[in-house]
């Protein structure tokens, strides 16, 4: 286990504003008092605002689903890190699954906004995953290594403090067919090894690796005690706040 362990909910494109308040405070509720995990909600744009000013008295960080490198320009449909910046918000998911296969970001441009963003402070998560095809084609290590080595590149060891990596395999994602807990560590396991190589073992160590795909308050406890899986990325189950609840009280 690296560092404290991290639980993620994506709200991904759902929730109303009123609707994400409401979710917020429960989220804010359940996470009272703990102070041996990290809690982290990642409302849609509109929501950010209002949302981090619910949980402002609490543990719970707000990240962004995606953010730009510039900190202005032509950039039409974009959102800067400053603007993240000045309403608080301090971490931001990058290169979902969803960006790379609906909206075609490819490692490069994820490299791009993850390299921006460290620039300005904040800190990202990488999410990486294999395709049902690349893992029936025994390709999951070769396709995890390329979006590692590429979403990485130009990071400097230093800044990889601020990084976190969410295994994510697309078949997993929004299909109730989670990862086993030991197809979850051999991966994790994997990009640890693909991080010690890239850097070093002892930064390797610190890195949080989440895994995403759903989980859900009957899987959170074993895939939690795995030795490489740092936390979790939560979408579907992260919506109610009943089965949040029961993930971040993972045991
Ligand atoms: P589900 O938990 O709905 O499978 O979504 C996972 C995910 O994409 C989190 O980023």
């Amino acid at each position: 286990m690296a560092g404290t362990p991290l639980i993620a909910g994506n709200w991904k494109m759902h929730l109303t504003r009123a609707e994400s308040v409401e979710l917020a405070r429960a989220v804010a509720a359940a996470s009272t008092g703990l102070t041996d995990r990290e809690v982290m909600i990642a409302p849609a744009f509109l929501s950010l605002a209002a949302v981090k000013e619910v949980v402002a008295d609490s543990p719970v960080r707000v990240a962004a689903q995606n953010v730009a490198w510039e900190k202005q320009g032509a950039f039409t449909g974009e959102i800067s890190p400053p603007m993240l910046q000045d309403i608080g918000v301090d971490m931001v998911i990058l290169g979902h699954s969803e960006r790379r296969h609906v909206f075609g970001e490819d490692d490069a441009m994820v490299n791009r906004r993850l390299t921006g963003t460290l620039q300005f402070g904040l800190s990202p998560i990488l999410c990486i995953g294999e395709t049902l095809e690349e893992r029936e084609q025994e390709k999951t290590f070769t396709v995890i290594e390329e979006q590692l080595r590429q979403g990485l590149k130009d990071v400097q060891s230093d800044q990889m403090k601020q990084v976190v990596v969410a295994y994510e395999p697309v078949w997993a994602i929004g299909t109730g067919r989670t990862a086993t807990k030991e197809q979850a560590q051999e991966v994790h396991a994997f990009i640890r090894t693909a991080l010690a190589d890239l850097y070093e073992k002892t930064l390797a160590d610190a890195v949080r690796i989440l895994y995403g795909g759903s989980v859900k308050p009957e899987n959170i406890d074993s895939l939690m005690a795995q030795p490489d899986v740092d936390g979790a990325l939560v979408g579907g189950a992260a919506l109610q706040a009943e089965s949040f609840a029961r993930i971040i009280n993972f045991t």
